[in-house]
């Protein structure tokens, strides 16, 4: 769609990674004329691919342009800042939960990754007009960001709302939350950091409470050893408000690293 590599590439991990089980599915919406805009114009600044070739410094990355792809015209480089908390979110969708979020902690930078285009543009654009510099976006797998590109002890906390929820038994195995990838993200994640999940598919909350209580790297932050209550800084997703939409009761876990 950017052929002159000037947005977000189709599969930045391709071929030079083996084949692994990926926990998100193939969708089709259409990038509206906005959202390909905003691409084009913010994705060289703020946007990189997750290609798994090299380290990514996140100081450097939320210091300035994220891409590097030459043309630093429309938005300049800021000056270097004290090093700063970086949050990973992981599956942001169309990005409304993000950038308000983004809004509401402006001393957080949040590292916002998802392999969804339109999502990609209308986070940029939400970016952009509300003129948010604590937001910078990754396209492509996560799974590739936590093993190749992110250092050890460089994240202060870990967020996935709402994961593809992979109800059929056959799929279990593409859910993100499980014992493996537990264990990758205890590299990048610092001691203390924060591990916030939501879903409002039962099963799998009850998959995370699990696995997250059962992983050595991790400890619940609720006395009782179960679901937090919904902290007030998670706004309603949009995801959410389907699951709400159809009755279904939505969990929050807030786990810490060790
Ligand atoms: C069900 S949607 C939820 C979106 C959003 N958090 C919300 O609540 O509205 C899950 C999102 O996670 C993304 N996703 C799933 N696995 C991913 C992975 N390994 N790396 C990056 N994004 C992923 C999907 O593309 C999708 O946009």
């Amino acid at each position: 769609m950017f052929p002159d590599g000037t947005g977000p590439s189709a599969d930045p991990a391709g071929s030079h990674h083996e084949r692994r089980i990926r926990s998100f599915q193939p969708r089709r919406s259409r990038v509206t004329s906005g959202q390909r805009a905003a691409l084009r114009r913010l994705w060289p600044h703020w946007g990189f691919d997750i290609d798994g070739l090299r380290r990514i410094e996140l100081a450097e990355l939320f210091a300035g342009d994220a891409g590097g792809s030459g043309d630093s015209s429309a938005a300049a480089p800021e000056p270097a800042r004290e090093a700063r908390p970086v949050v990973l979110e992981i599956g942001f969708g169309m990005g409304e939960a993000t950038a308000e979020m983004a809004a509401a902690d402006p001393d957080t930078d949040i590292l916002a990754v998802d392999v969804h285009t339109p999502g990609q543009g209308n986070l940029l654009r939400l970016a952009e007009e509300r003129g948010l510099t604590n937001v910078r976006v990754g396209n492509g797998d996560a799974i590739i960001l936590l093993r190749e590109m992110l250092a050890p002890e460089s994240l202060a906390g870990l967020r996935v709302y709402f994961p593809d929820p992979w109800p059929k038994k056959r799929h279990h195995k593409r859910r993100l939350i499980q014992p493996e990838f537990l264990d990758l993200a205890a590299g990048p994640l610092r001691s203390g950091a924060l591990v916030h999940c939501a879903t409002d598919w039962e099963p799998y909350a009850e998959q995370m409470l699990d696995v997250l209580s059962g992983h050595p790297a991790y400890e619940n932050t609720q006395l009782d050893s179960g679901y937090a209550p919904r902290p007030a800084i998670r706004p309603r997703t949009r995801f959410e408000e389907q699951g709400v939409g159809k009755g279904h009761k939505v969990r929050d876990l807030l786990f810490r690293r060790r």
